[in-house]
């Protein structure tokens, strides 16, 4: 069966923990969009893992891990990944194949991401995780950039540089008053990792339909969330490639006639990090509780990620641009103890009510949210293994909640460990 997982809001929903739990039903997993921008964290027997770019099934010995062609690769960030594993006892060689389509971020992408956040206008900033991503991307798109296959041809590799380099450095120093960057550091220091790279390079399009011809089990491993994909989420606040569903399609090659089921997860409440407006955003003395409570600080920056109740309505626009069969969802744990939970079930914009999540930017920043309120339950839920176990409140909201995503609930998460997981 092959699955594709996606988050269903801004992001850092517990995705690293739901790969976790499926990749052990599967033989192949599959990140396809983003690049070290994410952070997904896996913890069990006391040790904790946060996988920026290498797919949370390497984890588990065996399986076999892909990058697929649609995410995009600092290589000293993956080199790093792979020895931290490597001393972890985990091993990478002879699992780990890499997309020869890929592209690759270069010391002027994090440069430029860093120089423009830096110089962006109150309000006009992204927040970005300033590791190079938009810039690569929109290399890519421009059709500028350098793939891993690239890489191959020597003198294919330093004519693309020279030529990209040369533009890019006259933006650096014209706009930014930068310095320009050295195309011999550069060539060094891609040159260094060049061999071990190539090593990992491989035909993933060919790779995913042969497992997939061979009946192997196929996980897609989404980054980031629906609300930031380029396309469908809260643009220009977003990341700029494509977190929802078609990215997996794109980003891996396989084809959408081999989908079998979406899976979307979700926290029980909302977070964001970042700039961009969230419509239940708590006020600031619940935000600093559930923060704390939920640990909510970035797995790659380390910055406080903004807190919130759960919004229906950008739920609902997750199931209908992901299809999303089942849903996974997490943290209900850190609500415990709240005497009162609410959901936004609708908006009013401008004074006129919509149950639709709206598409730009300057009526979503307007969007009032329309509450229900549900009553919370006093227990602690982080030992509960079976639905029957959780208070009868935790189960009419996880209820609610269903019935306003329209779709069915398969795993309740009530703690960051593989065995805090109630399966139904
Ligand atoms: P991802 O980017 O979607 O993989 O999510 P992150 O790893 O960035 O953030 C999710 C955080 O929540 C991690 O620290 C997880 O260990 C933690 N987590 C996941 N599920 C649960 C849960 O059910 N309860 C609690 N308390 N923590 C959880
Ligand atoms: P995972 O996979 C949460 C956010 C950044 C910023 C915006 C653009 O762990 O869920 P970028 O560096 O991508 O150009 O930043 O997207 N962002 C994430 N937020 N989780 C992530 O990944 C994110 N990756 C990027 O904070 O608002
Ligand atoms: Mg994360």
């Amino acid at each position: 069966m092959n699955r594709i997982l996606i988050g269903a809001q801004w992001g850092d929903e517990g995705k690293g923990k739901v790969i976790d739990l499926l990749a052990r039903k599967s033989d192949v997993i599959v990140r396809y969009q983003g690049g070290n921008n994410a952070g997904h964290t896996i913890k069990f027997n006391d040790q904790k893992f946060v996988l920026h770019l290498i797919p949370s099934g390497i984890l588990h010995p065996g399986k076999i891990c892909v990058i697929g062609n649609g995410v995009v690769i600092d290589p000293e960030a993956l080199f790093d990944e792979v020895a931290l594993l490597e001393k972890a006892g985990i091993k990478v060689k002879g699992r780990l194949l890499i997309s020869d389509q890929a592209h690759l971020i270069f010391p002027y992408h994090k440069l430029m991401d860093q120089l423009k956040e830096e110089s962006s206008k109150k309000g006009k900033a992204i927040g970005t995780t300033k590791r190079g991503i938009g810039p690569c991307y929109a290399d890519k798109m421009a059709r500028v950039g350098i793939r891993v296959g690239d890489l191959k041809s020597l003198p294919y590799f330093k004519d693309r540089l020279t030529y990209v380099l040369k533009e890019r450095n006259e933006f650096l120093v014209k706009i930014h008053h930068a310095k320009p960057l050295s195309f011999k550091k550069i060539f060094d220091h891609f040159n260094k990792y060049r061999t071990r790279l190539l090593d990992f390079a491989h035909d993933t399009p060919k790779y995913l339909y042969d497992a997939t011809k061979a009946k192997k089990d196929i996980l897609f491993e989404g980054a980031q969330g629906t609300l930031l994909d380029v396309d469908h989420g809260t643009y220009p606040f977003v990341t700029s490639s494509n977190a929802t569903v078609g990215g997996a399609i794109t980003g891996s090659g396989i084809s959408p006639t081999f989908i079998d089921r979406v899976i979307g997860v979700t926290k029980a409440y909302t977070t964001r990090v970042g700039e961009g407006p969230f419509p239940t955003q708590f006020p600031p003395k619940l935000m600093k509780l559930i923060q704390t409570k939920g640990e909510e600080f970035g797995a790659t920056t380390g910055r406080a990620r903004r807190c919130g109740w759960f919004d229906a309505v950008i739920g609902r626009h997750a199931v209908r641009i992901n299809g999303l069969d089942e849903l996974a969802i997490m943290k209900l744990d850190i609500l415990s103890g709240l005497p009162e939970l609410k959901i936004a079930t609708a908006y009013r914009i401008n004074g006129k009510l919509t149950k639709d999540y709206p598409h730009a930017i300057f009526e979503f920043s307007k969007a009032q949210p329309v509450y229900e309120t549900w009553k919370g339950w006093e227990e602690d839920i982080t030992h509960c293994q079976r639905w029957n176990q959780l208070p009868v409140n935790a189960r009419r909201y996880l209820k609610r909640m269903e019935e306003l995503m329209e779709t069915p609930i398969k795993i309740v998460s009530v703690g960051s460990k593989r065995n805090q997981t109630i399966f139904l």
